[in-house]
C-alpha cells in the first residue's frame, strides 16, 4: 500500500478570534462561498426566491434551518462514485423554521401557511458541481434533486413495523407513514445511503388536557416520557381549518376511549423519533424508518464500519439526562456491499436485525453496553412521574419506548447527548454533551461531573453545566460488537473570560480566548481519504449557543485528537462537599485546539462534511439573524458575506457554505 499514515496532523492555520460580526469569519488564506440558501429553487421551473414572504412551493425549494449534511459523490456519467470530489449530491437536513421570515407579515393558521412551514422542514438532495478549481455551484433542475418533507411517504422496517403502536387511519397496518420532522444530525452508511435523525418531533404535536383521561395508563406514561405534552404543538399547525389529515394529525388528542387506531391518529406520535434511511441516488425510492435503532430524541447516528466486524451505529438522545445508545448489526460487514445497487436492501440487512444497547459509564473509566432485548430488560420501575412503572410486552414495545428501556437497565443520564463521530485511525467514538441546566450537585456522575452556580457566567444559563463537555470511548478489543469500553472526558467547554478562576470545576481543560467554546454540538473527523489517502484526522467541533453568545457568535474549532485516558484521573470539586472523581483527556493547548471559524449573528453552526480529497469543507449555518422582527431582522447574513451593508429590512437566510483553501490545500492542514 502507498498509504502514508501521518497521525496526528499539525493544525495549519491561525486561530480565529471571537467575533460578533454578521459574517462568517475564517482564517487568512481561506475563502467562503455561499451555496444553497433557504428558498433557492431546485427544479427548473421554480422561480427564484424573492425572500419577501410571498414565495410558495417549498417542496421544490431548499428548506430552512440547515442542519447536518453529507456529500455523496457522482461520476461524470451520473452514477455512484463515492470518491468524486468534483461532482456530488449534497444531502442536508432542514431541522426547523424561522416562521416570521416565511410569511409577508401576519401569521395566520390556514392551510397555505401551514403547508409552507411543513414543507420548509425535512431533507434536501441537490447536485453540486465544481466548475474547475473548486468554483462551486449547485445544479438547478438536476434529475437527482429532491425534497423529502413531512408529506413524503415513508416505510417502516424492523421490529416495530406493523405493530399496533404504529397504526393510524393513514396506515391501518402500521407499515407506512408520512414524512420526517425536526431532522437534526445524521449518519452515512457504508453502502451509500443517508441517515436522517428525528430529534425534537414531540413538540410538534398538540395534546389537549382532555386526552389524559381517555388514554390507558401505559399510553399516558409513554406520551409523558417522550415529552408529548404541548397544548398547542409547534406553530399550532393542527388549528388550521382543513380536512387534510397530514395537517390535522398534529393534534394527537383522542376524542373517545372506545375508538381505535383505525379511526384516528392517536398513534401518529409513534411514527416519529426514528432514524430514517434515504437513498440519495434514487429520487424515486421510498425512505425507510429503521425501528430497530429505537425511538427517542434522535440527534445523530455515526456509523462505524470495520473489516470483518458487525456494523455499529452510535446515537445520542438529546434531552437533559438522556442516554447514549449503540445498535450493532447481526450481519458481519461484507466489503462487497459497498457497491450494492439496491442500497436500501443493504439497510434491511444491517439495520433491521441486531441488538440495541444503552451506555453505562462507570466511575473507574470503564463502561458497559446494556442490551435492550425483550426478555432481558426488567420492567421500568415505578416512580413519582410513572406510578405504574412500565412493563414491556415485546421487542416492538422496547423500540417504541426506548427511553423506558434505558431507564430500566440503568443507563447513565447524560448532559444532553448530541453528535457522535469516530476517529478513523483509532476507532474511538466521541460524543458531544452540549450543556444541561438541569444538572444539580446531587445528580452529577463521573461522566457528567460538573454542576455549578456562578453569577459571573453571562450570556447563558448560570447554573448546572452551562457549557457542556465531550466524552469519548474506546471499545474493548476495538471491536464494534464489544459489550464493554473505556472512556474519558476529552474536553470541557467554558467561556474563559467570565468564570470564577478560584473554582476548579469550571475551566478543567485549560481553555483560553484562542480556543474557548461553549455547548459543543456538531462533531466530525476529517475523512481518511484526505490528501490522497494520507490519514490526518482532525476533529472538528461545532457549537450551538450556550453561555458565550454575549462574547462571540457560534463557531467551528479544529482539534488534534489524543487518545482515551491521555490526561489521567482528576477530582472535580463542585463545592458544598460534592466532588466527582473522573478520567479526563489532555488539556487544551494552542497546538491541539484552535478556533477555525466564527459564524454570523444569532446563528448555530451545524452540518459538516468535506469532499473526499478534503480540499472543500461544507458547513451549515442555521437560523442567522433570527432575533429581530420580519420588518427589522436581527441580522442579514448571507447578504453581508461580501462586505456589503443590506437594507435594514433584508431577511437573513439559513445557508450552506463551501470553505476552500486559496492554495488548493486540505482544509485545516
Ligand atoms: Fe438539533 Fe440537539 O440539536
Ligand atoms: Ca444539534
Ligand atoms: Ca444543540
Ligand atoms: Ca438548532
Amino acid at each position: 500500500s502507498t498509504t502514508v499514515r501521518v497521525s496526528p496532523a499539525a493544525l495549519g492555520f491561525t486561530a480565529v478570534a471571537h467575533s460578533l460580526a454578521d459574517v462568517v469569519v475564517v482564517p487568512q488564506g481561506y475563502t467562503v462561498t455561499v451555496m444553497t440558501r433557504l428558498g433557492d429553487p431546485i427544479t427548473a421551473n421554480t422561480p427564484a426566491y424573492k425572500n419577501d414572504g410571498t414565495d410558495t412551493d417549498f417542496g421544490n425549494r431548499i428548506g430552512d434551518h440547515h442542519d447536518a449534511l453529507a456529500w455523496f459523490g457522482l461520476s461524470a456519467a451520473g452514477g455512484v462514485d463515492a470518491s468524486s470530489s468534483t461532482r456530488g449530491l449534497m444531502v442536508q437536513n432542514h431541522e426547523n423554521i424561522t416562521q416570521k421570515y416565511l410569511h409577508v407579515s401576519t401569521i395566520v393558521r390556514d392551510e397555505a401557511q401551514v403547508t409552507k412551514e411543513m414543507e420548509a422542514h425535512g431533507v434536501s438532495i441537490v447536485e453540486y458541481k465544481d466548475a474547475g478549481d473548486r468554483k462551486w455551484g449547485y445544479v438547478q433542475g438536476s434529475s437527482f434533486n429532491r425534497r423529502i418533507t413531512p408529506f413524503t411517504e415513508t416505510a417502516f422496517r424492523g421490529p416495530a413495523a406493523g405493530s399496533a403502536m404504529l397504526r393510524t387511519k393513514y396506515s391501518p397496518d402500521g407499515t407506512k407513514g408520512r414524512g420526517t420532522i425536526n431532522n437534526c444530525a445524521n449518519g452515512v452508511t457504508g453502502w451509500n445511503t443517508y441517515l436522517t435523525c428525528e430529534e425534537n418531533y414531540a413538540g410538534y404535536f398538540r395534546r389537549d388536557a382532555s386526552d389524559d383521561a381517555l388514554r390507558s395508563p401505559r399510553e399516558l406514561a409513554s406520551l409523558r416520557r417522550n415529552g408529548i405534552t404541548s397544548r398547542t404543538g409547534s406553530y399550532s399547525w393542527s388549528t388550521a381549518p382543513t380536512t387534510n389529515t397530514a395537517i390535522t394529525r398534529w393534534n394527537a388528542t383522542i376524542s373517545s376511549a372506545t375508538a381505535t387506531s383505525a379511526d384516528d391518529f392517536r398513534y401518529e406520535v409513534n411514527q416519529f423519533g426514528w432514524v430514517l434511511e434515504i437513498d440519495p441516488y434514487d429520487p424515486k425510492s421510498t425512505p425507510r424508518k429503521r425501528t430497530a435503532l429505537g425511538r427517542f430524541g434522535h440527534e445523530g447516528a455515526f456509523v462505524r464500519i470495520a473489516a470483518n466486524q458487525k456494523v455499529a451505529f452510535y446515537m445520542g438522545d438529546d434531552s437533559g439526562g438522556e442516554y447514549l445508545y449503540k445498535f450493532v448489526s447481526t450481519a458481519t460487514w461484507n466489503a462487497a456491499d459497498a457497491n450494492a445497487t439496491d442500497r436500501l436492501a443493504m439497510g434491511d440487512k444491517y439495520m433491521d436485525n441486531g441488538i440495541l444497547y444503552a451506555a453505562r459509564f462507570n466511575a473507574d473509566g470503564t463502561g458497559d453496553w446494556l442490551p435492550l432485548v425483550f426478555g432481558q430488560v426488567p420492567p421500568r420501575p415505578a416512580s413519582s412521574s410513572y406510578p405504574d412503572g412500565y412493563t414491556f410486552v415485546d421487542q416492538a414495545d422496547i423500540c417504541v419506548n426506548t427511553r423506558f428501556a434505558g431507564d430500566a437497565v440503568g443507563a447513565t443520564p447524560m448532559d444532553r447527548p448530541e453528535w457522535t463521530t469516530g476517529n478513523p485511525v483509532t476507532g474511538e467514538i466521541y460524543l458531544t454533551l452540549t450543556n444541561n441546566s438541569g444538572r444539580t450537585a446531587t445528580t452529577t456522575n463521573a461522566a457528567n461531573p460538573r454542576s455549578y452556580s456562578d453569577p459571573r457566567v453571562t450570556g447563558g444559563a448560570s447554573s448546572g453545566n452551562p457549557n457542556g463537555h465531550i466524552v469519548r470511548l474506546r471499545e474493548t478489543g476495538d471491536n464494534t460488537d464489544a459489550k464493554t469500553f473505556r472512556w474519558d472526558l476529552y474536553m470541557f467547554g467554558v467561556d474563559s473570560t467570565d468564570y470564577d478562576a478560584t473554582k476548579t470545576n469550571v475551566n478543567v481543560s485549560g481553555l483560553t480566548t484562542a480556543n474557548d467554546f461553549s455547548s459543543p454540538d456538531g462533531a466530525f473527523f476529517s475523512r481518511a481519504t484526505n490528501a490522497g489517502g494520507q490519514i490526518k484526522p482532525l476533529l472538528w467541533i461545532e457549537t450551538d449557543d450556550g453561555a458565550m453568545t454575549d462574547r462571540t457568535n457560534c463557531m467551528l474549532l479544529a482539534a488534534m485528537p489524543g487518545t482515551v485516558g491521555d490526561g489521567g484521573a482528576v477530582t472535580i470539586d463542585n463545592g458544598g462537599g460534592n466532588t466527582q472523581a473522573t478520567i479526563v483527556g489532555a488539556k487544551a493547548t494552542a497546538a491541539n485546539l484552535r478556533r477555525f471559524l466564527v459564524g454570523p449573528v444569532d446563528c448555530e453552526i451545524t452540518g459538516i462534511d468535506t469532499t473526499p480529497d478534503g480540499r472543500t469543507m461544507f458547513v451549515g449555518i442555521q437560523h442567522p439573524g433570527d432575533s429581530g422582527t420580519a420588518a427589522a431582522p436581527g441580522g442579514h447574513w448571507p447578504y453581508t458575506q461580501d462586505g456589503s451593508t443590506p437594507a435594514a429590512s433584508v431577511r437573513p437566510r439559513s445557508a450552506l457554505i463551501a470553505i476552500t483553501k486559496n492554495d488548493g490545500g486540505v482544509v485545516g492542514l
